[in-house]
C-alpha cells in the first residue's frame, strides 16, 4: 500500500467511526469526516442535528473546527475523507466547499466514500471555483 492510499484508508476508518456517532434522528442520514495537516495530525466529525432544523452543523465543518480547535493552522489541512454508509459516495454541500476553500491547502483533496466500492475525488479548486475571499486578506 503506498502512502497516499494509508492515508486515505485511515481517513476512511476515522469517519467511518464519527459517522457512528452522528446526531440525525431528524434526516437519519449520517456523516462522518476525517481530515490531516502536513504535520501529520488528524482529526474527525460528525454531523449533529437539532430540533430547529438550521442550527444542523455538518460532518466536514464539524471535523475542520476540530482541526483548528486541536492546533492545524487553516491553510495547512491536505486531505479530508467524508464517509457515508450505503452504495453512493455523496458530494459534499456547497457551505461546507466555502469553508474547505479556507482552511484547505491549495493542492489539498477532498474524497468522499462508502460502503461500495465507488469513490469520488476534488481538487480544492474543482469542487468550488471562484470562492469568496475577504479581500483584505488575500
Ligand atoms: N450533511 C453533512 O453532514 N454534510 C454534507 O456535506 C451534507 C449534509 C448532513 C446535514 C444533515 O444532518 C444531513 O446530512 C442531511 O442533510
Amino acid at each position: 500500500m503506498n502512502h497516499q492510499h494509508e492515508t486515505f484508508e485511515r481517513l476512511k476508518a476515522m469517519a467511518t467511526k464519527a459517522c457512528g456517532n452522528a446526531y440525525s434522528p431528524y434526516s437519519r442520514f449520517s456523516v462522518g469526516a476525517a481530515v490531516i495537516d502536513t504535520d501529520g495530525n488528524t482529526y474527525s466529525g460528525c454531523n449533529v442535528e437539532n430540533a430547529s432544523y438550521g442550527m444542523t452543523q455538518c460532518a466536514e465543518r464539524n471535523a475542520l473546527a476540530a482541526a483548528i480547535a486541536g492546533g492545524s493552522s487553516a491553510g495547512s489541512l491536505v486531505t479530508l475523507v467524508i464517509y457515508t454508509p450505503g452504495d453512493t459516495a455523496h458530494p459534499p454541500c456547497g457551505a461546507c466547499r466555502q469553508v474547505m476553500h479556507e482552511m484547505m491547502s491549495e493542492e489539498s483533496r477532498v474524497i468522499s466514500c462508502c460502503d461500495g466500492d465507488g469513490f469520488r475525488v476534488w481538487a480544492r479548486h474543482e469542487h468550488l471555483p471562484d470562492a469568496f475571499e475577504f479581500p483584505e486578506y488575500h
